[in-house]
C-alpha cells in the first residue's frame, strides 16, 4: 500500500505525461465530469484560497498557473495534469464575475 502511493506520488512528480498516461487520462476523464470551480478547489486550495478570477487580466493567468506548477512540485506535491491546468486557465481567463 505505502509503495503504491509512493509510485504515484512520484509518477505525479517527476514524469512528463508519457509514464503516467493512464493516470492523466483517468484525471482528465474525471476533471470532463467536474465543474471548473472544483478543479480549482482540488490543486489550488492545499496552500491558500484559490483566487478570485477578476484578481489578474486574461493575459496573465497561465504564467501564474505555471507558477503555482512550480510551488506544487517543489513542495513534493502531485502535479496538475495538462488537461486540468487548461480548464483552469481557461477558467479564470472567462472571468465569470
Ligand atoms: C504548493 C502551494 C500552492 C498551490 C497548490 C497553489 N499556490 Fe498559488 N501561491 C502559492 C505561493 C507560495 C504564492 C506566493 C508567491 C507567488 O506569487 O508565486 C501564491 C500566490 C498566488 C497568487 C497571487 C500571485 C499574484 O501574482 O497575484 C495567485 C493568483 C495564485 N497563487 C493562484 C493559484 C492558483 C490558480 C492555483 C491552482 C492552479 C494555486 N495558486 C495553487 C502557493 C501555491
Amino acid at each position: 500500500m505505502t509503495a503504491i502511493v509512493v509510485y504515484m506520488v512520484t509518477a505525479g512528480v517527476l514524469s512528463c505525461s508519457h509514464e503516467d498516461g493512464n493516470h492523466a487520462d483517468q484525471a482528465g476523464m474525471m476533471a470532463a465530469k467536474r465543474k471548473p470551480a472544483e478543479v480549482m478547489q482540488k490543486w489550488c486550495a492545499d496552500c491558500h484560497v484559490p483566487p478570485l478570477s477578476s484578481n489578474h487580466t486574461p493575459a496573465e493567468w497561465p504564467s501564474i498557473v505555471v507558477r503555482m506548477q512550480h510551488h506544487r512540485v517543489e513542495n513534493g506535491m502531485a502535479k496538475i495534469p495538462d488537461t486540468e491546468m487548461e480548464r483552469i486557465i481557461s477558467y479564470l481567463q472567462s472571468s465569470p464575475l
